[in-house]
């Protein structure tokens, strides 16, 4: 893979026009975009077909967390779309990851439609030790992390959202053939905003991430194509497997 490859513009924008900017100024500097919550909230499935055009792979962020039936039938919806990658919330269990990954795989044999990797989030980057103690989690971050990669992969799903912090550890647990994709991701010395558990692009792919989802350093920044670059490069360094 080549390093650009391996990077996801997360495209946190709240217009299609925006959205349509950055595909076309960024689409030869990045691997893929991801759509979130706030721009499919905001301009729906005609963002996703821009970029299907523009030839770019998606990466569908609904975080999909509900009833068995509900996301299984959602996450059919998502390869209809042609997305290449979508996730659901593994904390929404066992039984609705596996619905996800049957019906997935049941309706793209029988379409004959590319299967998206599923992948489940595992904790946020943003949350703490002290936030899984107030959810009544009495594992720190770390373990409940492997925990929740160990459901995943018995689910059949194809890999995990998870900080760069913990890339090592879910690398050495589960393989090299499990994806983790990476967000919380900054340059060294950037803004780390919401990320309580970020780490730089070298480091990441260093541990063995296969992707990493960048958004607010390249959006907000003065020369886009500069910091894709930047992190091209950086990639390089960390000689990725
Ligand atoms: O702007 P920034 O680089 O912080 O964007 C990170 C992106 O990754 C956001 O779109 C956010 O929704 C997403 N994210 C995620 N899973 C996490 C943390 C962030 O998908 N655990």
């Amino acid at each position: 893979m080549k390093a650009q490859d391996r990077i996801f513009l997360a495209l946190d924008v709240n217009s299609y026009r925006r959205a349509e900017e950055l595909v076309t100024r960024l689409k030869d500097y990045v691997g893929g975009f991801k759509v979130g919550s706030q721009l499919f909230t905001r301009a729906g499935p005609r963002v996703l077909r821009m970029i299907k055009k523009a030839g770019k792979p998606i990466f569908l962020d609904l975080k999909y967390h509900d009833i068995p039936a509900t996301v299984a039938r959602a996450a059919e919806e998502a390869v209809r779309h042609g997305v290449s990658i979508f996730n659901v919330h593994i904390s929404g269990g066992y039984e609705m990851m596996w619905a996800c990954v049957e019906t997935c795989g049941k309706l793209s044999r029988e379409k004959s439609l590319p299967k998206p990797l599923i992948l489940g989030v595992t904790l946020l980057t943003s949350l703490t030790d002290a936030d899984l103690s107030d959810l009544g989690i009495q594992r720190r971050i770390d373990a409940q992390v492997l925990s929740l990669g160990r459901m995943a992969q018995k689910a059949g799903l194809d890999g995990v959202v998870a900080s760069p912090q913990e890339v090592k550890a879910l690398r050495d647990a589960f393989g090299k053939d499990f994806i983790i994709l990476c967000p919380g991701v900054r340059p060294a010395g950037a803004n780390k905003h919401d990320h309580h558990r970020s780490a730089t692009p070298k480091d990441a792919i260093a541990a063995g991430a296969d992707y990493i989802v960048v958004g607010r350093p390249i959006l907000d920044a003065p020369d886009p194509v500069l910091v894709c670059q930047r992190l091209i490069q950086e990639i390089k360094q960390a000689s990725p497997r």
